[in-house]
């Protein structure tokens, strides 16, 4: 039983020192509980604005908001509308950490929107460039309206005015990690959101 307490207790109390990724972090930006609070006024906000419709649905930027998405939906799951879960898979960057602007569909819806209350689920809007060729995209799809909630902005980035109805935090712009959100696929793992030791990008 104590040992049981234990492990629960070193599981949830979780610091970056005992992760493996602990040691590349240099400074955490939001923290777990700061991103499980804004989601619940997130969902709060989202139900109270569509609280008339029949149904939203979700469309999930992969992979970078795939955290997001999956506390999203359950926190507005308590609140409705009743949603429907869809996934994409868009390109705009490679292995590096600044916005190329050229977007691939990796993984294309998988319904017709026509007529659709759509909301994209993203994980971070920076220069908005990705987020803007894909409103463009999904508009096409005569849906019955799109917005966008985003669990973070980069406000001084913003390149093209894109808009993005619901957003969690501000952050400053520097390149994070953390809760979906990746360096050359890594880190995509960690509950908290931070910023890298300059070395990491050094490393070969
Ligand atoms: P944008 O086109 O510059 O707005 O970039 C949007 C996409 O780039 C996001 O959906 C992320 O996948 C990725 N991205 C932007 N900033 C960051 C960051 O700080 N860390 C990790 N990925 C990022």
């Amino acid at each position: 039983m104590s040992a049981e307490r234990g492990s629960e207790r070193s599981y949830m109390g979780a610091t970056a020192e005992e992760s493996w990724y602990g040691a590349d972090i240099e400074r955490v930006v939001v923290t777990e509980e700061q991103i499980r609070d804004r989601t619940a006024e997130l969902a709060k906000q989202v139900a109270a604005e569509y609280g008339a419709v029949p149904g939203v649905l979700l469309v999930c930027v992969l992979k970078g908001a795939v955290m997001f998405m999956a506390d999203f939906a359950r926190a507005l799951g308590r609140l409705g509308p009743p949603v429907e879960l869809e996934f994409m898979a868009i390109s705009s960057y490679g292995q590096g950490t600044t916005s190329s602007g050229v977007v691939r569909i990796l993984k294309d819806l998988d319904r017709d929107i026509a007529a659709r209350h759509v909301l994209v689920v993203e994980d971070i809007v920076d220069s908005g460039l990705t987020l803007s060729w894909l409103l463009r995209y999904l508009a096409s799809r005569s849906p019955a309206s799109v917005e966008v909630v985003t669990l973070f902005r980069k406000p001084d980035a913003v390149k093209v005015p894109v808009p993005v109805r619901f957003v969690g935090f501000d952050i400053p712009s520097e390149f994070v990690v953390g809760y979906g959100l990746d360096y050359a696929e890594r880190y995509r793992e960690m509950p908290y959101v931070g910023v890298l030791k300059p070395e990491v990008y050094a490393r070969p």
